[in-house]
């Protein structure tokens, strides 16, 4: 049987972590749910929620990982004293399923804007019929979804050290400098400074506890955490790699790609008179409109494009991760061909959500569409109730002497931590969730 494999340095490690947290989460969702939610406010809401709430979680997951060695069933039976707890690990692998099929499409809108990007087609007037026609063209979307997915097999299928580690190893760092180098130009532009007042000055008649809800979905969501995608990705870590660090680092790193997605964006649709509650399309909307009115701004919008594929792909190469480890298990010799195999079922199961802004678009679960509910069902659902399990199972079912053993730092900073996973954050999931529940309830 082929043997396990590790990570070859800790920076991979942390590097393809931080690739699996930033995506379009940081550089998508976080924008327009800003600039829908109040800016400043939910700008702060979400930094709490990603220290006070997301960290211990991963923290967790990388403990939980790192001590079972193994993928998440093998590691819930190990470790868990009841039956019941690999079921975490099924979650896991049926929401990491659902994510991906919606997740692939945005991913394929981003392949074509990059392809128009190249071509010199986003020169156009009108980038909210551009956007509206390439997400309703059925044919479209579904190559670029398919092309999408055949990219992360063709990453993952290679193995975590041939594939996931090197890929991440250099796109990151790239997607940090060209990302600075966007939020100086984006920052220089007259008028830039009303985008940083939106920011970061917070306005208080703006919170509420709704607000404070998506902040929290959108740090799970951010995090990658609840869906035992972390706790996987330190499964392949060395015994002797400290995890505190590691935690800190990809948690931090989450909040300053965010942040700095906020400072490309807001202060250039500020300047150039866009609007910040664009929602979903802010991004694809505004932007190219916005980069045309720049100088070199064909050129800095490929480069956005290039780095936006990036941020997507080390996501969804985490995602399918997740499908991959649980479905072959101990089967090392198996992974390409499960690559292949559950790649293709993504794509199939993610057609109707690819379809969802134009045959589809009228097709409804719930009152929502299909893309979504795959959204909704994920975070608001599956990534809270995940998270929610993986923290009473750090708190309650390792023992302390295991989590002291894994953590390796100062007793007081463990027992905090332990503290957290046991109490504040459980708490705080099932209020986010009773507070949903209610409001949806409420609103009928
Ligand atoms: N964190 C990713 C993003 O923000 O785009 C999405 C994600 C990746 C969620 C991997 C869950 C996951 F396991």
């Amino acid at each position: 049987m082929a043997p396990r494999e590790q990570w070859t340095s800790k920076l991979g490690f942390i590097l393809a972590a931080a690739g699996s947290a930033i995506g379009l989460g940081a550089i998508w969702k976080f924008p327009y749910m800003a600039g829908t939610n109040g800016g400043s406010i939910f700008v702060l809401l979400f930094i709490i929620s990603t220290i006070a709430i997301g960290l211990p979680i991963l923290l967790a997951e990388f403990i939980i990982g790192r001590k079972g060695q193994a993928d998440a069933i093998t590691i819930f039976q190990k470790l868990g004293k009841s039956k019941w707890w690999p079921a975490i690990a099924w979650l896991g692998f049926a929401f990491g399923f659902i994510v991906l099929s919606f997740y692939s499409v945005v991913g394929g809108w981003i392949l074509s804007y990059l392809v128009r990007a190249l071509t010199g087609k986003l020169a156009i007037e009108d980038h909210g019929s551009l956007f509206a026609s390439i997400t309703s063209n059925s044919v479209e979307v579904l190559v670029a979804q398919f092309v999408f997915m055949l990219i992360t097999v063709w990453i993952v299928q290679g193995g975590i050290k041939g594939g996931i580690e090197r890929a991440s190893k250099w796109m990151m760092p790239l997607l940090f400098i060209f990302f600075i180098l966007l939020a100086v130009r984006s920052l220089t532009l007259e008028g830039a400074m009303e985008g940083v007042r939106f920011l970061f000055i917070p306005d208080w008649s703006l919170l509420n506890g709704s607000t404070f809800l998506l902040a929290l979905g959108q740090a799970f969501f951010s995090l990658s955490v609840g869906v035992t995608a972390m706790m996987t990705y330190a499964s392949y870590l060395p015994k002797e790699e400290r995890l505190g660090q590691s935690a800190i680092s990809v948690s931090l790193l989450n909040i300053v790609i965010s942040i700095l997605a906020g400072l490309v964006i807001f202060p250039a649709v500020f300047a150039l008179g866009g609007s910040p509650a664009e929602g979903p399309g802010l991004i694809f909307v505004v932007l190219p409109a916005i980069f045309e009115q720049m100088p070199f701004g064909s050129f800095f919008m490929i480069l956005f494009f290039i780095l936006m594929l990036f941020a997507t792909l080390t996501s969804a190469i985490a995602l399918l991760e997740i499908v991959i480890s649980t479905g072959i298990r101990t089967r090392y010799d198996r992974r390409r061909r499960a690559s292949w195999v559950f790649g293709s079922l993504i794509f199939i199961i993610g057609l109707p959500s690819a379809l969802s802004f134009g045959v589809l678009a009228d097709f409804h679960i719930f009152g929502n569409t299909v893309f979504d509910f795959a959204d909704i069902i994920t975070s608001r659902i599956g990534m809270p109730i995940g998270a929610l399990f993986i923290s009473l199972f750090a708190g309650f079912v390792l023992t302390n002497e295991q989590t002291m053993k894994e953590l390796d730092v100062a007793p007081w900073l463990h027992h905090t931590w332990k503290f957290l996973v046991r109490f504040l954050v459980p708490l705080a999931i099932i209020i986010i969730f009773a507070a949903w529940i209610f409001e949806t309830l409420l609103n009928g």
